[in-house]
C-alpha cells in the first residue's frame, strides 16, 4: 500500500510538471481526486487492509491527498496569474484613440437655449426651472385665469385630470417663485411645454423662456431697453425692438414683441412677408391681480413678464423652415449646427 501511495504521488508529480494550462490541472483533479479518480481509489483499497494497520495506512493516504491537493493549488494558482496577465494585455483599451469616430454636437435648440440663459444671466437673473406636469392652480388660477375664463381657449391644453394638465407655458413657475420668495424677484424659466397645436411651425411640444421682474418701480421701460439686449445679443447688434399692444391675461399692459427682420434687416423680405418685422414674443406689466394671489402687495411693487418660443428663434437664427425637422433628429440635419 506504501508503495502504491508514493507511486501515484510521483505520477502526479510528473504530471503536474507537464501541464500545459489550468484547465490541464484541473482534469488532473479529476483524473487523481474525483469521485472515481485514481487517488481517490486507494481509499477505497482500505477495507482491503488488515484492521490494526487501517489506522496508519489511512493517515498516510490522507497525508497523500492533502500533498497533492496543494501540489494542484500551487500550478493552478501559477497558471491563473500568468492567463490573467495575458487577458490584460490582450484586452487593453486604449482611450486616446478615437479617430474614425463621430463626434456627437448640441442640438441647434439647447445651443440657442444656453446662449439665450447666459445673456439673462448676465443682466442678473435666476435660471429656475419646474414641473412639465401641472396643478390647473398655478398653470391657470394664480395667473388670472379663473375656472370657465374666455382667455382659457387661447391655450390648447392637454388635460390630465380636471385639475391635473401639462403645462401650457413656463409661467407657473413664475406663479410658484412668486407665493415662496419676496422681491426683488428676476428669474427665467426654460422648459418643455405642451399645447394641442400642430402644423409646420406649430409643435405639439415646444420649448419656451418666460421671465420674470418684480421689484419697485419696474415700468414697459425696463421691459424695452432689457429685451433689446436680449434681441441684440441673440441676433445682431443692428436689430431693433418695438411693441404692439396685445392682450395676456396675466398682464395688464400687455404688448407683442417684434424685432427687425435678421434676415432683410428691415426692408422686407420673404420671412418677414415684406413687413420689416417679425413677432418673437409675448410680455407686458405683470396685473396686480397675478401680484396679489401671489402674495406681493401690488401697490409697492411692480413687474414685467414676458415669454418666447425657443423652437421659434432658432428657426429664425438658422433659416430652419419646418419646426419638425428639429425634433426628428436627422444626423444630416444635426450636423449642420456644429
Ligand atoms: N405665457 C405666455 C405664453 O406662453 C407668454 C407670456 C409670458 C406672455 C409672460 C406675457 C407675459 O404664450
Amino acid at each position: 500500500m506504501l508503495n502504491k501511495i508514493n507511486e501515484l504521488l510521483n505520477k502526479v508529480k510528473e504530471c503536474v510538471e507537464k501541464a500545459s494550462s489550468s484547465t490541464d490541472v484541473n482534469d488532473l483533479r479529476v483524473r487523481f481526486l474525483g469521485k472515481s479518480g485514481e487517488y481517490t481509489g486507494l481509499l477505497r483499497g482500505l477495507k482491503d487492509v488488515p484492521p490494526a494497520e487501517r489506522g496508519t495506512i489511512g493517515k498516510l493516504i490522507n497525508d497523500g491527498k492533502i500533498r497533492l491537493e496543494n501540489m494542484l493549488a500551487e500550478k493552478e494558482a501559477a497558471f491563473r496569474a500568468k492567463e490573467e496577465e495575458r487577458k490584460l494585455k490582450a484586452e487593453k483599451i486604449d482611450v486616446t484613440l478615437s479617430k474614425g469616430y463621430k463626434i456627437g454636437s448640441t442640438h441647434p435648440i439647447t445651443k440657442v437655449k444656453n446662449e439665450i440663459l447666459d445673456t439673462f444671466i448676465g443682466l442678473g437673473f435666476a435660471v429656475k426651472e419646474g414641473p412639465e406636469i401641472e396643478t390647473d392652480y398655478y398653470n391657470f388660477q394664480t395667473l388670472g385665469i379663473p375656472a370657465d375664463h374666455p382667455a382659457r381657449d387661447m391655450q390648447d391644453t392637454f388635460y390630465i385630470s380636471e385639475n391635473i394638465l401639462l403645462r401650457t407655458h413656463t409661467s407657473p413657475m413664475q406663479s410658484r417663485t412668486m407665493l415662496s420668495q419676496k422681491p426683488p424677484i428676476r428669474i427665467v424659466v426654460p422648459g418643455k411645454v405642451y399645447r394641442a397645436d400642430d402644423d409646420a411651425t406649430h409643435s405639439p411640444i415646444f420649448n419656451l423662456i418666460e421671465g420674470l421682474c418684480v421689484e419697485e418701480g419696474i415700468s414697459l421701460a425696463h421691459l424695452k431697453n432689457m429685451l433689446e439686449i436680449f434681441a441684440k445679443s441673440t441676433f445682431n447688434q443692428d436689430t431693433k425692438v418695438r411693441f404692439r399692444p396685445s392682450y395676456f391675461p396675466f398682464t395688464e399692459p400687455s404688448v407683442e414683441v417684434d424685432i427687425s427682420c435678421s434676415m432683410c434687416g428691415g426692408k422686407g423680405c420673404r420671412l418677414c412677408k415684406g413687413t420689416g418685422w417679425i413677432e418673437i414674443l409675448g410680455a407686458g406689466i405683470v396685473n396686480p391681480v397675478v401680484l396679489e394671489n401671489c402674495g406681493i402687495d401690488s401697490k409697492k411693487y411692480s413687474g414685467f413678464a414676458f415669454g418666447f418660443g425657443i423652437d421659434r428663434i432658432a428657426m429664425l437664427k438658422y433659416g430652419i423652415p419646418d419646426i419638425r425637422l428639429m425634433y426628428e433628429n436627422d444626423v444630416n440635419f444635426l450636423k449642420q449646427y456644429k
